[in-house]
């Protein structure tokens, strides 16, 4: 198979783990005598930097021509007191709207091996297996107005949370085709209590759900979710909720598998390319120091081959080399327990590829 990938690295760690997914997607190639382009792309602070924009035209257009599209993070300390419309984040959401990806798709898996790293009891956390679907393109993000202004002296400031139904509609749909595939339950997550965009989802949820027989729908208010999560998130199966909402819960629920740096993410639209990226950030307290955990960003890449280009051995392979170096004890410093060794974030991609090129020699 022959196919075109666009890396954007972006900002702080996210150059580094971006390396990782790299190198062990050359590693897949090799092995199953596939062809993967790279073609590389600026994007949030490196792109303001060199084009005064954070997402510059020849980037999207790379983008566009491309099958699928892999992202590191994008911000960072040097950037954070520029204007609202040209700060590195900015980016980030252009290149999500322009590419249509109104549902981003970030499991949340439990692996044994690492679960002593979670400050929350093994009894709790132990086989968790939910994926947060959470909207993309839509909500507080992207509303208008979105501004400042002063008026007789006096300042304000709004953001809008906005949908039209059929946002809110094809997400919803998403995570009941999701979860028609996996443990058939869908928990959708609103603040119906106090906002009318919450009213309008919950209805159309249960709109939704009269497709899905086969798939039991609950709701549930997001203050309530945020501590469900951690009080009992076996109960979880597909969550799906609107844009900031799944930003926060996604992140918290991260905290089940022990580290941030451990969540890939899929961001999918109606005709492609999809983008794929970890739900961490440019990590700014640990960029540079070869001490992030690449192994979100490589089970990101695992996503691509399997949901973009259909290859399901090859992701599983990525999986099941991940799996290993945790069973066998490589850590890196996230995930290791206090006063245990670790490794480098090179350290870990080379043990990974490591493990991807033993167990091809088995098969
Ligand atoms: P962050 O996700 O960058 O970091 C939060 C914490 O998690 C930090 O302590 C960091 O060291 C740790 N962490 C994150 N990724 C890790 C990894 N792979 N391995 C080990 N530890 C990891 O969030 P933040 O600090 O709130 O934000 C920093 C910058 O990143 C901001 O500019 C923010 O806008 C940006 N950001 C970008 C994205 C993205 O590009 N998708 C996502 C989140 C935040
Ligand atoms: C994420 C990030 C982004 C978001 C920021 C950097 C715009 O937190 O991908 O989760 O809020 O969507
Ligand atoms: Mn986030």
């Amino acid at each position: 198979m022959e196919k075109r990938i666009a890396i954007l690295p972006g900002d702080g760690v996210g150059k580094e783990v971006s390396r990782g997914a790299v190198t062990i997607l050359q590693a897949v190639a090799e092995l199953f005598n596939h062809k993967f382009h790279f073609t590389y792309g600026e994007i949030g602070g490196a792109a303001i930097d060199e084009f005064g924009t954070p997402l510059p035209e020849r980037t999207l257009n790379l983008c566009k021509a491309s099958d699928a599209v892999l992202l590191g993070a994008v911000g960072g300390p040097k950037w954070d007191l520029m204007p609202g419309h040209i700060r590195p984040e900015k980016g980030l959401l252009k290149i999500r709207k322009e590419l249509g990806l109104y549902a981003n798709v970030r499991p949340v898996q439990y692996y044994s091996s690492i679960s002593g790293i979670s400050p929350l009891r093994k009894e709790v956390v132990e086989g968790v297996d939910m994926v947060v679907v959470r909207e993309l393109t839509g909500g507080l993000y992207f509303g208008k107005p979105s501004e400042r202004s002063v008026q007789k002296g006096e300042a304000s400031v709004v953001d809008t949370l906005f949908y039209q139904k059929n946002e809110i509609e094809r997400v919803i749909r998403y995570a009941f085709e999701l979860a028609a595939m996996r443990k058939g339950k869908v928990t959708s997550v609103d603040k119906a209590n106090v906002l009318e965009s919450s009213r309008m989802w919950r209805e159309t949820a249960e709109e939704v759900a009269k497709d899905y027989p086969d798939v039991q729908l609950n709701h549930m208010l997001v203050d309530n979710a945020a501590m469900q999560l951690i009080k009992n998130p076996r109960q979880f199966d597909v969550l799906v909720t609107e844009n900031m909402f799944g930003d926060i819960l996604s992140d918290e629920a991260s905290v089940l598998t022990g580290s941030l740096g451990m969540l890939p993410s899929a961001s999918v639209s109606a005709s492609g390319p999809y983008l794929y990226e970890p739900i961490h950030g440019s990590a700014p307290d640990i960029a540079g120091m070869n001490a992030a955990n690449p192994i979100a960003m490589i089970l990101s890449a695992a996503m691509m081959l399997r949901l973009s280009f259909g290859l399901e051995e090859e992701a599983e392979a990525i999986e099941n080399a991940v799996e290993q170096v945790l069973d066998a004890g490589s850590r890196t410093r996230d995930i290791a327990l206090f006063g245990t060794p670790f490794l480098t974030t090179e350290g870990m991609i080379e043990e990974i590829k490591a493990a991807l090129l033993d167990n091809e020699a088995i098969l």
